[in-house]
């Protein structure tokens, strides 16, 4: 009932050179899969990424975007203008975005806003450190993140990813169960707020997804595809990772 969605991630990673390689790499790779299959590359390469990827079914997304819709915010990009770039899909709520750039949860839920105001998909990252997880709190870190983010989300258009903090660029991946046991808790939350997408929306789990490890986890049940950092750069290991979707 739901279909596989596979996004790279390439974070502050990348060039036309990259662009290029994954377009010759995935030719005719995905004609017959249902997978989706996205990259996010930084958002200069958004254009070009589009016109280089679409023809072999890759679609491309932004990794961050603006909470606001113009004005005077140097340095600032829309959803709109990423949408007139290409990107069919944004990141919001990345933990590096949240710890690095210090986004807290309002400025989260604006963004989801103008991604969706923009008829794009938000890809809502969750998920909690090694302290939290030592102190047995990762149900309520993760359902604080979804209730504050989310709460004037439209649940028809939106992808949810959980990325364990701990496991991010780390080598360090949660195990298929511990994944799962997430995931599991993210859908049963979906059920009480928004019931009606609750078993089609998708949930994606990310860090330190290889090709080695991606088949166990995307094998759970409650696991959709993946959100991939440092194998996304490597069209062979991303190939193969999408390939266990
Ligand atoms: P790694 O796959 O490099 O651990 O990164 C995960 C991630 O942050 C994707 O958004």
């Amino acid at each position: 009932m739901r279909t596989s969605l596979v996004i790279a991630n390439w974070k502050l990673n990348g060039d036309l050179a990259l662009v290029k390689e994954m377009a010759t790499h995935f030719a005719g790779l995905l004609k017959d899969t249902t997978t989706t299959v996205v990259v996010c590359p930084p958002a200069v390469y958004l254009k070009a990424a589009e016109i280089a990827l679409a023809p072999v079914n890759i679609k491309v997304g932004a990794q961050n975007c603006a909470a606001h819709t113009d004005g005077a915010f140097t340095g600032e990009i829309s959803a709109q203008m990423m949408r007139e770039c290409g990107a069919s899909y944004v990141l919001v709520g990345h933990s590096e975005r949240r710890a690095i750039f210090g986004e807290s949860d309002d400025v989260l839920a604006e963004k989801i806003a103008r991604v969706q105001e923009s008829e794009l998909t938000p890809v809502f990252c969750v998920g909690e450190t090694l302290e939290e997880r030592e102190a047995d709190a990762v149900e309520s870190v993760i359902e604080a993140q979804l209730n504050a983010g989310l709460a004037q989300a439209d649940f028809s258009n939106l992808v949810i990813a959980y990325e364990p903090v701990w496991a991010i660029g780390t080598g360090k991946t949660a195990s298929p169960e511990q994944a799962q046991e997430v995931h599991a808790m993210i859908r049963r939350w979906l059920r009480d707020k928004a019931p009606e997408q609750a078993d089609t929306l998708q949930i994606l789990y990310g860090g330190s997804v290889k090709a080695d490890n991606a088949d166990t986890l995307f094998n759970q049940p409650d696991i959709d595809g993946g959100l991939v950092g440092g194998a996304s750069l490597s069209p062979e290991q991303f190939d193969a990772i999408c390939k266990a979707a």
